[in-house]
């Protein structure tokens, strides 16, 4: 008895501790930084499905602005693959890239171009030559981004799209920082990486800002989750399958009352 009663104590104070936890939480992300509006992405809902196309696209971004400031460690070329290109677009897509390899049987570390079993080539030795080239902020590794901030997509789309040239009246900018409307406490050390036709897309796009800010986040939030379909896939079939169990039990157990009655 007395054991119940304390642990139901526990429980309550436990719940309060929570409670607090999340509004100290919640009221410390809108002190730092706007929530971000929603953004209607296709990969939202139980049924949702990356968008293909848009995330090819992404990879272009990725490439050709990204990429030279920010790694993508957990990703493999042949990865892209799983976006709809054939494993000959990832061989030729690798072979792009010069990869360290080694040490060879002289103990030299050489350059190759890379090949598909390669992980994608960070910009920057180490971390302290990515800050040291980015006045003393190191670009993060992007891959798990979409999953390490919360409302990840809607929050990357957000920054990438909330820059403003001129600061609200009576905010001082320091050297080397941008004003960013959404990134917690508003000063980014990173320049605005994305405007209005900075990429000519290979399948004919207009890339203007928006359009290039939703296809880099299409494709980030696929490299934080690349699993995401199948998951959704098998949280459908087990659903089905609880479902069609439920009416066999409720079948079953008409059944046997039914002779009791
Ligand atoms: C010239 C280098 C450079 C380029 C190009 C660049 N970034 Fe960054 N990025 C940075 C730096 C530096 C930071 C760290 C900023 C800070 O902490 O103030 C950063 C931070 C970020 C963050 C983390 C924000 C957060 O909440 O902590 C994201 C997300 C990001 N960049 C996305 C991108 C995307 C997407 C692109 C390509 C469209 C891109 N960046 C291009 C330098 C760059």
């Amino acid at each position: 008895m007395s054991i119940s009663i304390k642990s139901r104590a526990i429980g309550r104070t436990l719940l309060g501790a929570a409670m607090a936890l999340m509004i100290g939480g919640s009221a410390a992300q809108a002190a730092e930084g706007i929530v971000p509006p929603s953004q209607d992405w296709s990969f939202n809902g139980v049924f949702g499905k990356f968008d293909k196309a848009s995330a090819q696209r992404g990879l272009q971004i990725y490439t050709e602005i990204c990429a030279s400031c920010h790694s993508l460690n957990l990703m493999y070329y042949r990865n892209i693959t799983e976006l709809g290109y054939t494993e000959d677009q990832a061989k030729s897509f690798a072979a792009q890239f010069e990869v360290t390899d080694g040490p060879n049987d002289d103990g030299d570390y050489f350059t190759r171009p890379g090949l598909p079993s390669d992980r994608f080539v960070s910009p920057f030795e180490n971390e302290k030559a990515a800050a040291a080239s980015n006045g003393g902020k190191a670009p993060p590794d992007l891959s798990l981004m979409v999953k390490a901030r919360m409302n990840g997509a809607d929050y990357l789309y957000a920054l990438l799209t909330g820059y403003k040239d001129v600061p609200p009246a009576g905010v001082e900018i320091s050297d080397g920082a941008y004003y960013n409307e959404y990134f917690p406490g508003h000063q980014i050390a990173m320049a605005p990486p994305l405007s209005d036709g900075m990429v000519e897309y290979s399948d004919g796009t207009s890339a203007s800002l928006e359009q290039a800010a939703k296809d880099i986040t299409m494709f980030l939030a696929w490299t934080a989750e690349p699993e995401m379909e199948d998951r959704k896939a098998m949280g459908v079939k087990v659903f089905l399958f609880l479902l069609v169990f439920l009416g066999l039990a409720i079948a079953n157990k008409k059944r046997l009352w039914a002779k009791l009655h």
